[in-house]
């Protein structure tokens, strides 16, 4: 898709993981809804493009991206928000089916923080501030942020998070739960690629599945988890890849994986 908000690529050795770059630095990557709709697009296109296999989103080393366009937001009217379902294309992003790595430097405030949440991955570079400061401009988080707080992190943290629109850095967000891995600014780009790189060398249909099967822990109980787990995993008896994989092992050699 022709993008003006973003930037978009194929990077890694095999040119096999994507990646998306806010491009509005001086709006701080805000994120207006044009932006966030290419972002939608660009991942929908990269679901369709089977030489891609994950993809990472990042800003710059100063802001990953201070939260939704206030600019834009501060006319808005209930009737017409409610009526377009105003933020509606974040559910777009929220059902791509291969994994998205989110590579956070600098500011990940209110939408900013919240997109990088509905990532499935999130590294961080050592300075990466994180911040729900919706409470400070009168409204409250709008794509997640008291949800996904709460689940990959705790009630204790969501509360304050959201309550106070105070600043956590990059190791409070790990200890949080909602970021797995802290690097150097100047690496942290190249280490998502990197992990990207990983994941896509696998079989994708079983990434899809596991994908699809993690989430799963975050809408249902334990029970229903479980069981959901455990089709898929019958489901993958089903695929040319189970059968690559294990004979391949059995003859202890490298598995060529077709994705079938
Ligand atoms: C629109 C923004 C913006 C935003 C920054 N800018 N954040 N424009 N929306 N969220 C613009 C400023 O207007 C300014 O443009 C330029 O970027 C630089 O910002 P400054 O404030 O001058 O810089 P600084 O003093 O360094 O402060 C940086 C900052 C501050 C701490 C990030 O800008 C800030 O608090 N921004 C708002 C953060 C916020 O409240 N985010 C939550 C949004 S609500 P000009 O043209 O004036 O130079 C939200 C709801 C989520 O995300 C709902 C789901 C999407």
């Amino acid at each position: 898709p022709r993008c003006e908000m973003i930037k978009t690529e194929k990077v890694g050795e095999k040119s096999n993981v994507g990646l998306i770059t806010f491009n509005r630095p001086r709006q701080f990557n805000a994120l207006c809804l044009q932006l966030i709709k290419e972002v939608a697009d660009t991942l929908e296109h990269f679901d369709n493009d089977e030489t891609v296999g994950a993809t990472v989103i990042t800003g710059n080393e100063k802001h990953f991206s201070a939260g939704a366009d206030i600019k834009e937001m501060a006319g808005k009217e209930f009737a017409a928000s409610y009526k377009k379902d105003f933020l509606v294309d974040w559910d777009r992003i929220r059902t791509v089916k291969k994994p998205i790595i989110a590579a956070v430097n600098g500011y990940a405030f209110g939408g900013g923080n919240e997109l990088s949440m509905i990532c499935d991955i999130v590294y961080a570079g050592e300075k990466a501030v994180f911040s729900q400061p919706e409470i400070n401009i009168g409204t409250i988080p709008g794509a997640g942020g008291t949800q996904g707080w709460s689940r990959f992190g705790s009630k204790s943290w969501a509360m304050e998070v959201c309550l106070t629109g105070n600043r956590f850095t990059a190791q409070e967000a790990q200890m949080a739960g909602i970021v797995s891995r802290i690097f150097p600014p100047k690496e942290l780009v190249s280490e998502a690629i990197k992990l990207g790189e990983k994941i896509s060398s696998k079989s994708p249909i079983l990434i899809q599945m596991i994908k699809e099967a993690v989430k799963v822990a975050y809408e249902t109980n334990m029970q229903q988890g479980l069981q959901y787990e455990r089709r898929l995993f019958h489901s993958t008896f089903a695929t040319n890849d189970q059968k690559e994989g294990m004979t391949a092992f059995a003859q202890k050699r490298k598995p060529n994986w077709t994705g079938n």
